[in-house]
Parts: structure tokens; sequence; C-alpha cells
């Protein structure tokens, strides 16, 4: 697995002061410090690249290797062509291979990682290997409520017969859905709208149905108890909630469940809180900050795995960390893409927020004004006179 970040962040005591807010309710209250904000040369689909390209890279593995392609996420680029049609082209991958888009808010990305398990296991793969692909940018207003649990990034994993770092479970989940308002990006919004306390009951209604099922069918099988639990981390407080809950459903405490908060759930938030919510991405960034901090110590052992999307779909499932993932993860080195970002002044942050609705409509002829040196890997440079998106790799 691999990181693709934006080169810039708003650290949220500026957000504070700016909103007149104390620095401790975003830190405390919400578990948010840094939000990863995307520039005017960055989208999803550089995103989604950069972390492929790294994925690709640092396992060795060619894209002719690649037999499926998805990607998911909940910021398109484009009502018809997906996000992976543009990795396809820019990873070089064959062209035999099946290429699409998942879309359900931040379960897109599930969704394609459950799909490629299955088609390896049920041997149509034909010992080739799957690449997910989640990638999104998170917006709510300037203002709002949810503006400071925005962010923006992608994870890219590689599915395959053989993992190096979790062999994921099939058949042995937990689904759970609902036809829900709880969040939503009408089509010609660039930012999401959200009824945020619904989004907060809906997620945890969502995390009890889902692990109710998966307890039912582990139990069947006879499943391990679960060393760690990676979450959908929209905001850091919100894992800390969902723990409860589901540690509740165990027959603990809520003091009990927070009690085993630290060592289950903690080191899967590091990344997140560096980068904010990553929609699709989450659940995976929180899986490649634990695999990041304590993979050799939880060889062996089984983590559990949920996974929200709005609207909404669920499901919690699980996988066993690989023998030699330690030293695996070592060499990956996941959290390298997070080193060299810059910190954003308000202004900054607020000027490139307000050019958002423009990105899709800039001319590719135009130059992007950047006072960041683009990082190696492709740039969105605005749309061709026949509305096509440009890219082009420095
Ligand atoms: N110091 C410490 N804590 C403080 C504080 C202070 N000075 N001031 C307030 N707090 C605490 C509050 O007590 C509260 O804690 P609890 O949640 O434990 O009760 C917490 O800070 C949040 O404060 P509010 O209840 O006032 O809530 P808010 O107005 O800040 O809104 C939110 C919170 C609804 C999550 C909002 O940020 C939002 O709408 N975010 C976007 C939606 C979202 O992320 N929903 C999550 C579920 S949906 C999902 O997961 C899909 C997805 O990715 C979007």
């Amino acid at each position: 697995m691999a990181l693709g970040v934006p080169q810039r962040y708003l650290d949220l005591t500026d957000l504070a002061t700016a909103r007149g807010v104390e620095a401790s309710k975003y830190q405390q209250g919400l578990g948010c410090f840094q939000m990863a904000i995307a520039g005017p040369d960055e989208d999803p689909v550089t995103l989604g690249v950069r972390s492929a390209r790294r994925a690709l890279a640092s396992a060795g593995v060619s894209p002719d290797e690649i037999g499926m392609c998805v990607t998911g996420t909940e910021t398109a680029v484009d009502h018809a062509k997906p996000v992976a049609a543009f990795l396809h082209g820019m990873l070089g991958l064959s062209p035999r291979c099946r290429v699409f888009e998942i879309k359900h808010a931040c379960f897109g990305g599930t969704a394609g990682l459950l799909g490629a398990i299955e088609w390896i296991a049920s041997g149509a793969a034909r010992g080739r290997a799957a690449l997910v692909v989640c990638t999104d940018i998170a917006r709510y207003p300037l203002r709002s409520a949810g503006e400071p649990t925005q962010g923006a990034g992608a994870v890219a994993l590689l599915v395959r017969e053989k993992p190096r770092l979790v062999e994921l479970e099939v058949g042995r989940s937990g689904s759970y859905a609902r036809d829900v308002w709880d969040f939503w990006r009408p089509l010609h919004h660039k930012d999401a709208l959200v009824d945020g306390p619904l989004s907060v009951q809906c997620y945890l209604d969502a995390l009890s149905g889902a692990y109710r099922a998966f307890r039912v069918v582990d139990e069947e099988e006879d499943g391990e108890p679960l060393a760690r639990t990676c979450y959908h981390v929209p905001y850091g407080k919100m894992a800390r909630k969902a723990h409860r809950t589901r540690r509740g459903i165990d027959g603990l405490s809520e003091a009990e469940a927070d009690a085993t908060f630290r060592a289950e759930v903690e080191p899967s938030l590091g990344f997140s809180a560096q980068v904010g919510n990553v929609y699709t991405a989450s659940l995976y960034m929180a899986l490649a900050s634990l695999l990041h901090s304590e993979a050799g110590g939880l060889e062996g052992r089984r983590v559990g795995l949920f996974s929200y999307g709005s609207g909404c779909a669920a499901e919690f499932f699980a996988g066993r960390v690989s023998a030699g993932a330690g030293a695996f993860a070592r060499s990956l080195d996941l959290g390298a893409p997070l080193a060299d970002r810059r910190r954003l002044t308000m202004d900054e942050y607020e000027a490139l927020r307000q050019a958002d609705p423009l990105a899709d409509r800039r001319l590719a002829s135009e130059e992007v004004r950047t006072n960041v040196a683009p990082a190696a890997g492709p740039r969105y440079l605005g749309i061709d006179a026949q509305e096509r998106r440009v890219y082009r790799d420095v």
C-alpha cells in the first residue's frame, strides 16, 4: 500500500484562531490537528496516480501484472470518464485490464477492495493482481461546522493472492445498509452538504448493524479476538465514539471500552491527524498508520476493519497481519509522503478554497500560479478547448 497526499496543509490552531474558536475544540473535541489542502494543480487523479506509482514501485510490481484497476471516489472529475481510466493511462497499465470506478460515498473504495479479493479468491484473476485506489478531496463550506474536518489524499492498495501486509478474510464480513440523508454532494456543488448530528448517529447505527452481523459469522467460524480495529475516520473523535459502541456490543462498559482505546485504536490515527478526512481512503489511511507504527508486533494477529459510506452502506470485516509484515512495512516507509509539506496561512487557504469552483473550467493554457514547487509526478493543468482534462508529468 502507499499514500498520495497534497503538498499543502492547514494547521487547525490557525483555523481556530481565525474562526474565534478555542483550539481545544478542534484538537480534543474533534480530534483534528492538521488537514491536507489540495493545490490548484492537484485533484483526485494526481493524488491517486501518486499513491499508485509509489505502491507499484515499492512492491516491485510491474503494470503488466495488474488485471483489475478500480477507483473508489466521491470526488469524481467527470460524470462519465472514471478516475480509473486516467490512472490506466498514466500508470501504463495493460489494455487487458478491467478498469472502473465505484461510487458509494466513503464506502466506494471498500466495495472495490471486497470485489477485488473475491475476484482473486474465485480464481478469475489467474495470478494477476488488482490495484484499488481510494482518492478523495473532503470539502465543506467555509465557516461551517464541517470545515475543521476537511482533508485530501489517496491510498493505493495492491491486492494479490499472497499478500505481504494483511491477508483479508474472504466472505466473512457483516454488511449494513439504509436509505438516509446524512451527507450528500449535489451535482452542482463542490462542497459536501451534511446533517452533522444525524451523520454521527447513522455512522454508529451502521457500525452496530455491521458489527453484529460480523459477530454472527465470526462466531460460527470460531474467530479469534481482534487485536486492533481500524475505523472509518471522518475525524479522530469519531473513532473513539465508534470504539465505545463496538466494545459495548462485546459487553464492555464505557469506561472499560475507553481503557482499550489506546492500545486497540490509537496507533491507527496518526496519519489521519495529519491529513484529515479522506472519505474513501480514510479506513485505509488508518490501516496504513497502524501498520507503519506496529506491523512487526502484530504479525499473525487479526485486525478488524470498519468502513462507512453515508447514504448509507457499511461493512465490518477483518484480516490477519502477514508473517514478515514488520520488515516489509519498514521498507515501504508509509509515512514518507507526509514529510515534505508546506503549512498554509489562512489567507492562502481561503484563496485556494475560493478558486475550487473554477478549477474544472480553467483553461490548461492559463498559467497555474502556485508558490509551492510542484512535486515529481502528474499536475492537473486545466481543460482544453473540448473540455478534456489535461495533465502533465513533471
Ligand atoms: N474543548 C474540548 N472539547 C470541546 C470544546 C472545547 N473547547 N468545545 C466543544 N467540544 C466538544 C464537544 O463537547 C463535542 O464533543 P462530543 O462529540 O464528545 O460530544 C465536540 O467537541 C464536537 O462539538 P459539537 O457537538 O459542538 O459539534 P460541531 O458543531 O463541532 O460538529 C460535526 C461536529 C457534526 C462532526 C461536524 O464537524 C460535521 O458536520 N462534520 C462533517 C460530518 C462528519 O464528519 N460526520 C461524521 C459521520 S458521517 C461519516 O463518517 C462519513 C464522512 O466521512 C463524512
